[in-house]
């Protein structure tokens, strides 16, 4: 199983892994021995795509040493493409869209009989609450943090985006289903959940919210952490940021999209706020929560945008002074509103932009995280420093990265650490008693 994308796609992912080990099913690290290869793909820019024909390609090797393997692509790109990729590759077994990923193990079943090539990608005659109804825990890479979904699909549909077409209308999973699994995983030792969703602000289920929904989780279930993405801007009410200031479980790191500082753009963007909405909101979120850090996603190059569009992104940077950002080249994907739109900015300016933006948020993170050495922070240890072995690698609540000196004993606990150092992307400390 190899993941392009998204947290919902490695989530999906490690369901499917879940529900094919659970059918006898076993994992292998080589993809020479595989018989089931599954490409669980992203559609949110053209790269994504092209790395993930690259790979099916590749893959095409193995299926010529043993006709017998199965080649399975899923996800977003699975859904855009649909027959065009088995036309492309008609050596692949089943192009399975993002509702249809957890039906895999009937089809395996089916396909022992039936002709190899299942392109099903259609949302029709599709029970969409069915997805959520089989008690599957993920199959993670570590045992203490999990993900679990709130939502399915977006409804929002930023002129950019290619989310709304491929993952479908927002549909919300039942609130009684979320808590269960939050206190499944709890029950086998997970310590910290995040619930995900394309906007979990606009989450609605039986007349309750999102709020409502952390304070469930945090009073019905044994989780020690609840963390969550993603905000838009536009949801993120009054009575949600009281909850995440008050409730102690509740994580103190919001990923709050910004995606462009100018308002001409935001418009062309379809975002429904502008940048004074969005920094009334920051202050309110800097008054209200203490030590909360904020992180977000930014575009540059969208069609039309000038050199003052792209400073005022610049303004709108240093103003709020992000923990961190993902930033990216705009990239025209098909069928969305923006791709009617001339995509007028030459791919040189809009790697210049980036190379600035990501200068500016680099000199930013390191000014935040040298703000907080010498202060001690709770920090949930999930693995071994993959640079050097004697040390641990974990999490604050403020969902920043810390590396530790100590023993084994360490992981998986929730540690106190004082911070003595720190870079852009990384704090480093010492464990307190
Ligand atoms: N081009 C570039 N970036 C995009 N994103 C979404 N669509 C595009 C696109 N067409 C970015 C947005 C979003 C993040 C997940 O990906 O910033 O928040
Ligand atoms: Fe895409 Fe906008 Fe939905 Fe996010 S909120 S998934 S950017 S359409």
């Amino acid at each position: 199983m190899q993941t392009f994308g998204c947290q919902m796609n490695v989530y999906d992912s490690e369901r499917l892994l879940s529900l094919l080990l659970s059918e006898g099913h076993r994992i292998t690290r080589n993809p020479e021995e595989a018989d089931i290869i599954v490409l669980n793909t992203c559609s949110v820019r053209e790269r994504a795509e092209r790395r993930a024909l690259g790979r099916l390609s590749d893959f095409y090797r193995f299926k010529q040493k043993n006709p017998d393997v199965m080649l399975v692509v899923t996800g977003c790109m699975a859904q855009r493409m649909g027959k065009d990729l088995t036309g492309m590759m008609p050596y692949l077994d089943m192009v399975l869209g993002p509702d249809q990923i957890f039906q895999l193990p009937a089809y395996l079943q089916n396909s022992k009989d039936n002709s190899r090539v299942a392109v099903c990608s259609s949302r029709e005659d599709f029970d969409s609450q069915k997805i959520w109804e089989q008690e599957i825990l993920p199959e993670r890479k570590t045992p203490f943090t999990s993900f679990a979904a709130i939502s399915r699909g977006c409804n929002n549909f930023c002129s950019y985006c290619v989310v709304p077409y491929v993952r479908g209308p927002e549909r919300h999973r039942p609130i009684h289903q979320i808590v269960r699994e939050i206190q499944l995983l709890a029950e086998s030792g997970c310590k910290e959940v995040s619930l995900i969703g394309q906007n979990v602000n606009s989450y609605k289920f039986e007349g309750k919210d999102f709020a409502d929904l952390l304070q469930m989780a945090s009073d019905q279930t044994n989780i020690d952490w609840i963390r969550f993405v993603t905000s838009h801007p536009k949801d993120l009410s009054e009575k949600l940021i009281e909850k995440i200031a008050t409730l102690p479980k509740t994580c103190e790191h919001i990923h709050l999209p910004l995606q462009s500082g100018s308002d001409r753009i935001l418009k062309k963007m379809n975002r429904k706020y502008t940048s004074q909405d969005y920094l009334k909101l920051v202050e309110r979120i800097n008054e209200r929560i203490e030590d909360v850090s904020l992180s977000t996603d930014i575009i540059v190059g969208f069609p039309t945008e000038t050199r003052e569009d792209f400073e005022r992104t610049l303004d709108m940077m240093k103003k709020v002074e992000f923990d961190s950002a993902f930033m990216f080249r705009y990239s025209v994907r098909e069928g969305t509103k923006a791709a009617s739109f001339v995509d007028d900015v030459p791919e040189e300016e809009k790697l210049g932009r980036l190379h600035i933006l990501i200068g500016l948020q680099k000199e930013i993170s390191k000014k935040k995280n040298l703000r907080l050495l010498g202060k001690t922070f709770q920090v949930l240890v999930d693995e071994r420093s993959r640079k050097d072995k004697d040390k641990w690698k974990g999490k604050t609540k403020s969902n920043k990265t810390v590396i530790v000196e100590g023993n084994e004993d360490v992981l998986g606990k929730i540690v106190t650490v004082k911070i003595n150092d720190a870079d852009s992307f990384t704090l480093f400390g010492t464990l307190q008693e």
